[in-house]
Parts: structure tokens; sequence; C-alpha cells
């Protein structure tokens, strides 16, 4: 009733980045909506981060479910409490929040209720608001323009990462994003959360004019966000997140993990996908990503692939260059010897 399998793979990635954030340690964690309690209980017993692990689950018939689950579990707490409270255990070392829907009612808790440097897992799942569906909502929700179209879930993460670090400074804190990505139909981010002082730098979070943008096309109803221009991946991490070996799908998170490697070599705001580029600009047959990335990376620029969409990549070079690149490698392989040539 409460669990939900295709937060498999979701829970995967909870426990590698435990295991390379963390590494083995007497931490203590916080399960605000426990639900089954599934989330918390695979990082106390797979990721050896943490010696104590709060549960805690507003809905009576869940609190029995996770009373029961987490019963072979030393160290897991489990309590019928509302989540907007900070609990008497605090502080914390990390803070899971992954609610239905929006995780905005619960957001002030989760960080008041870590200690300094400690670390906010927060999920949304609110997706059709986030990525521009509802664009109304989400101005209502967020207080952010969203993105529509293709780009609509990576503006919504930059939508929510702002929108965290918005409520971070209300509570005397920054907010510098570890990992944080887009799968299906909700969005994830680990954040580590620091004190708030006078030498922290301004959050990387602006409006997005798409006239001035260098970046890939965002559509043309802007100016969009405010929204988190900054990093998602922090990139001495990344390289470190492997797939843990108690998986439940270890090939769908090695082939996750492996995108998010490369791609946080590459972390700028939005990618391009070469069919959409080549319809952009008329031409008849979208470069393959070899071409492509040949040609960025001998004119100097990065490549990477996403792991927001199959086709999609992230390059340093700006859209003109992109452009260019594309049109010319039409040239290319339009003056290929045709059959009548021969
Ligand atoms: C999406 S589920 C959590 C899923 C869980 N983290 C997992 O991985 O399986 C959200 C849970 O939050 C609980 N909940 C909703 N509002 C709450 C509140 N104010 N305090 C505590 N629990 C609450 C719901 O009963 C539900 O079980």
């Amino acid at each position: 009733m409460f669990y939900n399998p295709n937060m498999v793979l979701d829970r995967d990635l909870g426990v590698a980045f435990a295991l390379a954030y963390f590494g083995p340690g007497a931490r203590r964690g916080w399960d605000m909506l426990a639900a089954t309690g599934a989330r918390g209980l695979r990082l106390l017993a797979e990721s050896g981060a943490f010696s104590s692990f709060l549960f805690t689950e507003a809905h009576p018939d869940a609190v029995e479910v996770v009373r029961a689950n987490a019963r072979t579990f030393p160290g897991a707490i489990v309590r019928a409490a509302d989540a907007r409270d900070v609990p008497p255990e605090a502080p914390f070392d990390y803070v899971d929040l992954d609610p239905y829907g929006s995780p905005i009612e619960f957001v002030s808790t989760g960080i008041r209720a870590l200690r300094p440097g400690g670390v906010l897992a927060v999920t949304a799942t609110d997706l059709m608001v986030l990525a521009g569906v509802q664009p109304g909502a989400c101005e209502r929700r967020y207080g952010s323009h969203p993105v529509r179209g293709r780009l609509g879930p990576e503006g919504g993460l930059r939508i929510l990462l702002a929108y965290l670090a918005r409520v971070g400074r209300e509570e005397g804190r920054t907010v510098h994003p570890l990992l944080a990505y887009v799968r299906g139909h909700h969005v994830r981010s680990y954040l580590e959360v620091v004190p708030l002082s006078a030498t922290s730098p301004p959050d990387p979070v602006g409006m997005v004019d798409p006239g001035a943008w260098a970046g890939p096309f965002l559509g043309d109803r802007g100016p969009y966000g405010p929204m988190w221009l900054g990093p998602l991946f922090d990139a001495a991490l990344a390289p470190r997140l492997a797939t843990p070996p108690h998986a439940a799908d270890p090939r769908a998170t090695e082939e996750f993990l492996a995108r998010i490697r490369a791609e946080s070599d590459v972390d700028r705001p939005f990618y391009h996908e070469a069919n959409e580029l080549a319809a952009a600009l008329g031409v008849p047959f979208p470069p393959s990503r070899e071409a492509l990335s040949l040609a960025l990376v001998t004119r100097g620029f990065r490549f990477a692939r996403t792991h927001m969409r199959p086709e999609g990549f992230r390059t340093d070079a700006p859209r003109t260059v992109v452009e260019e690149i594309v049109r010319s490698l039409r040239e290319t392989a339009g003056s290929r010897p045709s059959r009548s040539d021969r």
C-alpha cells in the first residue's frame, strides 16, 4: 500500500550516495516521511554510515508497517509523529524528505533539524507543476516561472533548488547541491546545508532571459525562474559514486551513475538534442553524437551526455558554436560523393 517499487533505483542511488559521501561511521539519520521505512532502513543497513535512524510517520497504518519492518534493524527508532515538528533527537547528520507531491511544507523543519554541514535529501514528485504544465501553480507554490516542454523537468529541478536555497537563507543556512537529478516523474537532490556567514558567496540563482541566454534554447515564454544556475553535482563526489553491493537493480543503477559521473564534468545548465537543433536550423538529418562530440572537443569545448534524456548532451560551448557545428556537419555530409558522382 505504501511501498512504491518505482523508487527501487532511487533507493539504490541513496545508498550509493551515502557510501560515497559519508563512508563508515556512527551518524544519525531521520526519515521524515517513512511510509514503509524502505528508504531509511536500506540506508541504515547497507551504507554502514549510520548508527541510528529515526522514522516518523503520521498515518497510523503506515506506522505499524514501519514498526514491523524496522524490528530487526538495530538503531532504528520508529515514532508516530508529525514531520513538521523537529524531533527531540535533532540535530541529525542526514535528513530524508520524500513526500507525495511537493516537499515545501516540510523543508524548513528538515533544514532546522540538521547539524551544521549535514545533508538534506529532498524529492519532489509534483513535476507537472515544476516542469511547467501548470505554470500558475508553479508560480504560487515555488515563486518561479517554469520552463515548458522538453527542458521543463531540468527547469523544475533548478526551480526546486532555488526554492531550497531561499528557504535555507531564511533559516540562516546555505545549500550546496551534491547530487541533483531528474528521473521519470520526480526530481531529487542531496544538499549539504551549512550555516550562512558573512563570507558565504551569493547563491547562483537567477532569471533566464531567453534573448540574452547563450545556452540551449529554452523557448520564448521567458523570462524563466528564478532558478538555480550553479552545478547539480559535487565535482569531487560524482566520480566516487558507485553501484552499491546490494543494489536491487544493479544494471540500471550502474547505467545511471555512469551517466552522472560523465555529466558532472560538463555541469552546465540545460542540454541540447541533435534532432531539435537540426529541426530548428532546417538541417534534414541530425548529426551523430560521435560527430558532434568530436567537433566540439576539437574546438576545445567539452561534451557529455546527460542522464535526463537519451539523446541529450551538455557542452560548455555557446549555442552559436553548437549551431555552427550542426550546419557545418551538414555541409560535410552533403559534400560526400553521392552515387551519381561516382
Ligand atoms: C511518499 S510516502 C514516503 C515514501 C517513503 N519515503 C519510501 O521510500 O517508501 C509519504 C508518507 O508521508 C506520510 N506523511 C504525510 N504527511 C505527514 C506528516 N505531516 N508527518 C508525518 N508523515 C506524513 C504519508 O502517510 C506517507 O506514508
